[in-house]
Formats: C-alpha cells, structure tokens, sequence
C-alpha cells in the first residue's frame, strides 16, 4: 500500500461496518519503537473482556516485552515468521487450557482464545498500533522454553508494535505488505442449512 492509497480503496464493504474491520490488517513492517506497559496492557484487558464457555476464561498469554524474552520467542519461531518479526517490539503466545475444573475436556477453548485474538487485534489498532498473528511456528518448542503445561493447547503467537516502512523488509516480503481481500458475504453465510444461499445478501 502506498502512503497515498487509503485502506478503503483496497478493501471494500458490502454493508456498512465500522471502518474499524477494514482497517485492521496485518503488516510485516514494523518500527524500532517499544509498546508503553499502559497500551500493551490496555490491549490485553481488552481479550479479558472476550465472550467465553460458561465465563471460564481459558486463554493464557505469554508476553515477551524484553530483549532477552523476545529472543526466547525468536528461538520457536519458524525463520520465514522470524525474518521480519524480529523487529516485533511485542510477542504474545496465546495458549489456551483444554479442560474444565472438573477434568472433562472444554470443547470451547479453541473458539473463545479466537475470540480474545479478535479483541486484541481490534483494540491495538484501535491505540493506532498493528498485529501480525503467526501459526509458523515450532510448538513442542514453543512448550518447552516457556513452559507450558500439557493441559494447555498453543495456538498462535501475535506480533505487536507500530507499522513501519515497507522499504524497510527484507526484499521477498515487501510486494506482500498489503491489505487482503475478502470472500463475497454470499459465499460464507448460509440460510437455514449448511450451503443453502442467502436470497438479497
Ligand atoms: C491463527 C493465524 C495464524 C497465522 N499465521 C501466519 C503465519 O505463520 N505467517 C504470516 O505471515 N501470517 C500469518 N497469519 C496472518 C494471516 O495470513 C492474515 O491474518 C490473513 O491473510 C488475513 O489478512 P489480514 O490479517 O491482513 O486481514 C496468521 C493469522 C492467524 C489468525
């Protein structure tokens, strides 16, 4: 994208959703410039505030916000994430806990750590920052140099920080800093049953 296009030039709505949604996107491009403990923080109360199962809660988030935690992070992500999130001045691992208190397995945990995903994203580009998730990356690893337990599932890890330049990626990664587009609403929503299209949408 270049610093004349606006993102809705891009990206286009086919009903009237806060420019909130569109605006979000994941950049690579990120600048040598720390995240205040009060925004990150902000962010993260934001996914506290997430819809879960029952209000259990199950997301965990492992944040590394130092050199030495960054580099923790850097050693189980996979090298194609890694060339250009090594500038990420934020890392979070989501993880999420496959159980409920009474030992059965929570079979929402996976949909409510999605759901805090969401709230992050939202309200960091809401405090004019940008995220990036990343699934490239080696969880047994990831387990073990950040001791996880084995009850909790590792999802993603989401890069946060303020956008930079896309001069400033390494080569292969610069033609790819733009805004995705999106499937037609039609090809999503279905009416009443599993493919049946929606009449108007
Ligand atoms: C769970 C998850 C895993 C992802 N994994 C990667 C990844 O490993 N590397 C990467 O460059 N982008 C990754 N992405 C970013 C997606 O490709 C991106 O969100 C998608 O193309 C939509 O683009 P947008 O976020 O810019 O709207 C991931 C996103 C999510 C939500």
């Amino acid at each position: 994208m270049t610093t004349h296009q606006s993102i809705t030039d891009i990206r286009s709505r086919e009903y009237d959703v806060d420019d909130l949604f569109l605006e979000r996107w994941s950049p690579r491009s990120f600048l040598d410039k720390e995240v205040p403990e009060e925004v990150l923080y902000t962010v993260l109360e934001a996914a506290k505030w997430a819809p879960s199962a029952s209000n259990i809660q199950p997301w965990r988030f492992i944040v590394a916000q130092t050199e030495a935690d960054r580099e923790k992070f850097h050693s189980f992500i996979y090298e194609l994430n890694r060339n250009w999130c090594e500038k990420a001045p934020v890392l979070i691992l989501f993880v999420s806990k496959k159980t409920m208190a009474d030992g059965n397995p929570n079979p929402f945990h996976q949909i409510d750590a999605g759901a805090a995903w969401a709230s992050i994203a939202l309200q960091a580009k809401m405090l004019g920052l940008v995220t990036h998730g990343m699934g490239g990356l080696d969880r047994e690893k990831a387990r073990e140099v950040l001791s996880v337990p084995d009850d909790f599932e590792i999802h993603h890890v989401a890069a946060i920080g303020y956008q930079g330049a896309v001069n400033a990626l390494p080569e292969p990664y610069q033609e790819r800093e733009k805004p995705s587009l999106r499937k037609p609403l039609s090809e999503t929503v279905f009416e009443g049953e599993f493919g049946k299209e929606v009449k108007g949408i």
